[in-house]
């Protein structure tokens, strides 16, 4: 495993692999890896001939008062990790050489980054979507994988790869879970004891939303009602937004049908956690 940290020397290692005919897979993260990111790169190195796990916490999709100076790192932990599953290369660059001085490119995709999380974080999508375009030229993958947990964000890089004729596969994968249900994050750490137990209402409320589906209930304020009533009841934990969208348009349904993904942000103290749930073959 090798650990590439600028960009030049990765094109350069890119070059002489197209030139080899070896088809690169990019699992692209900001880091702290758990095993949900390990299953991306396991995924990836059953498709593609060479892995390149991209290690950057993106400052230009944090928010002034967001996480991004406290952002967990620690790149010796995750070399160890990512060599135990598989990875090829680590790509970690150092901001300056993402951005360098009069940096003034952005790429934006519109209407299906205006809800959700993309209506508590302004200018997050254009972060995202800016940088992993950024990864995409430089690493110039054959597939990239992304996690399921973070729904919007892997919708909204398909949408932006399929507009920008990028030829790029993009891969969404299950979202891994703990023992008890509490989706994996690298925000996870922040939790105190307390918090990391009042933390699986997330997943609760879900699979409540999913038992009333099952029921029969097809009102989506209903199920939105019975979510929130269940957020409410944990003392440390702040609804941020619970929303039933179709997982094309991510418009809101009043009426579930089709495709729906069920999808919430909730603050548990400090900490702003997400978890969706897709349901399908609604009738
Ligand atoms: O999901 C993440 O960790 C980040 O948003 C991503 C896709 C690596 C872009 O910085």
């Amino acid at each position: 495993m090798k650990v590439v940290d600028t960009i030049p020397r990765m094109s350069t290692l890119v070059k002489i692999f197209k030139k080899e005919g070896k088809s690169i897979g990019l699992v692209p993260t900001m880091g702290y890896l758990h095993e949900g990111h390990l299953s991306l790169v396991r995924a990836a190195s059953k498709h593609t001939d060479v892995v390149v796990m991209s290690i950057f916490v993106n400052p230009i999709q944090f928010g002034p008062k967001e996480d991004f100076e406290k952002y967990p790192r620690d790149l010796k932990r995750d070399e160890e990790l990512a060599t135990s599953a598989g990875a090829d290369i680590i790509f970690s660059p150092s901001v300056n050489n993402m951005y360098p001085a009069g940096y003034s490119t952005y790429v934006n995709v519109e209407t299906l980054t205006s809800g959700l999380c993309g209506a508590s974080r302004p200018g997050h999508f254009k972060g995202v979507t800016t940088v992993v375009a950024k990864l995409f030229e430089i690493v110039r993958p054959d597939i990239s994988y992304f996690g399921q947990k973070d729904a919007q964000q892997a919708i909204v890089i398909k949408k932006m790869a399929e507009d920008l004729n990028m030829g790029i596969e993009i891969k969404i994968m299950p979202t891994i879970r703990e023992k008890d249900g509490l989706a994996m994050s690298s925000r996870n750490i922040y939790l105190s004891e307390d918090e990391r137990k009042d933390a699986l209402v997330l997943h609760g409320s879900l699979m409540k939303a999913e038992e009333m589906i099952k029921s029969g209930e097809r009102e989506s304020r209903k199920i939105i009602r019975a979510i929130e009533g269940m957020i409410k009841s944990v003392p440390s934990a702040r609804l941020d937004y619970a929303s039933i969208v179709d997982t094309v348009n991510l418009k809101e349904a009043k009426v579930l049908s089709g495709e729906m993904l069920i999808a919430l942000a909730v603050f548990i103290g400090k900490t702003r956690l997400i978890d969706n749930t897709i349901v399908k073959g609604l009738k």
